[in-house]
């Protein structure tokens, strides 16, 4: 086992069933997490890219099982910013340090692609790299999204499992979110995808479909963590996802997609509050606060007790174990060594 990890450190490649076995035995945990480490310093360094998230609407046409902002809960007090509170977010974020806004949203189509570019390129004026986070949307409109100035967008898969997705996201289609990503590829957004992990009826074997589907996209930043039911949403009996799973499956991804960003994701942190310090020294290089106002982020609860990030307190962290905060905008570092292109 000890063999296949060094293998995936040199060579960058499992297959499935490598992968299958690897993630059903915790016997190679702390060989994983350390390899995952070493190939996190050797390809993407020691510095922490912090992308400033603000959550500019919480009304959502979709009804993922999971979610606390699905359309179908109607104990969710919803809200929308306007153009200038998000623009006033962002240049207060640009002003304290960040470098990456990420505008994060529910599928919210009153949100036209036009309204939203011009948001974008007024962001774009502070020199910092914008990111959309707005779900599904057409060709055209994520067209008209990139000609506007956005860097990055963020569309997590979920789960490859067909049979799985289709249950957890009522009318919608794994092709179609398969046509999203490809697209905002071809678009040269640099792409974000990722998955949860503990949905009820997920393998281990999807979960292995999961880490290949990132390399076959070749996601350029793969985000990655546990379910935690929420409470208004017809998951609420469900289980939550397991920690340690879910860093093994980061820990992979890492090993398989060497330079790419990989977050240490809030969810992990709200399981365990040394998620995030686990998933840094388990392959992760980026954290992404809140920046949303106070008097609307506790409004978008996808799940409950959503961890915050104290940036005092990461710092210290931060510096504990060799790691500072980065001042760029940290885009996918583009190696030179042709086996992991
Ligand atoms: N628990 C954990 N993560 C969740 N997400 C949505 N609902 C939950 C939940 N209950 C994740 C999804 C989505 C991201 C923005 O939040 O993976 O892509």
């Amino acid at each position: 086992m000890n063999e296949l990890i060094e293998k995936a450190k040199e060579f960058h490649t499992l297959t499935k069933d490598e992968l299958v076995s690897l993630l059903a035995n915790d016997g190679i945990n702390d060989v994983l997490f350390q390899a995952a480490d070493s190939v996190r310093r050797e390809f993407v360094g020691d510095e922490v890219h912090l992308r400033a998230l603000i959550e500019f609407s919480n009304y959502c046409r979709c009804n993922c099982l999971y979610c606390g902002i699905r359309a179908e809960n109607n104990l969710v007090e919803r809200y929308r910013l306007e153009k200038a509170e998000i623009l006033e977010l962002a240049q207060h974020a640009a002003a304290s340090g960040y470098k990456t806004i990420v505008l994060q949203s529910g599928e919210d189509f009153s949100f036209k692609a036009d309204y939203l570019a011009e948001i974008v390129a007024g962001i774009k004026k502070l020199d910092v790299a914008v990111t959309l986070s707005i779900g599904e949307r057409s060709y055209e409109e994520y067209k008209i999204l990139k000609e506007s100035g956005a860097d990055r967008f963020l569309l997590r898969i979920e789960t490859t499992d067909k049979g799985l997705y289709e249950k957890m996201h009522p009318k919608a289609s794994l092709e179609n979110r398969k046509r999203c990503l490809y697209d905002l590829k071809e678009l040269g957004f640099e792409t974000g995808t990722g998955c949860l992990v503990g949905l009820p009826g997920q393998t281990v074997e999807s979960l292995a479909d999961d880490i290949l589907f990132f390399k076959e996209l070749d996601a350029d930043m793969i985000g990655i963590g546990p379910l935690i039911p929420h409470p208004h949403t017809p998951l609420r009996d469900s289980e939550c996802g397991n920690l340690m799973l879910s860093l093994k499956v980061m820990a992979f991804t890492r090993l398989l997609l060497p330079d790419i960003n990989i977050p240490a994701t809030t969810a992990m942190e709200t399981l365990n509050p040394e998620g995030r310090i686990m998933a840094l020294q388990a392959g992760a290089n980026v954290v992404m606060p809140n920046v949303t106002a106070e008097g609307v982020r506790g409004k978008y609860e996808i799940y409950p007790n959503k961890a915050a990030v104290n940036y005092a307190e990461l710092s210290k962290k931060l510096s504990q174990i060799g790691r500072t905060i980065s001042h760029k905008k940290g885009f996918r570092g583009r190696s030179c060594r042709k086996d992991i292109r």
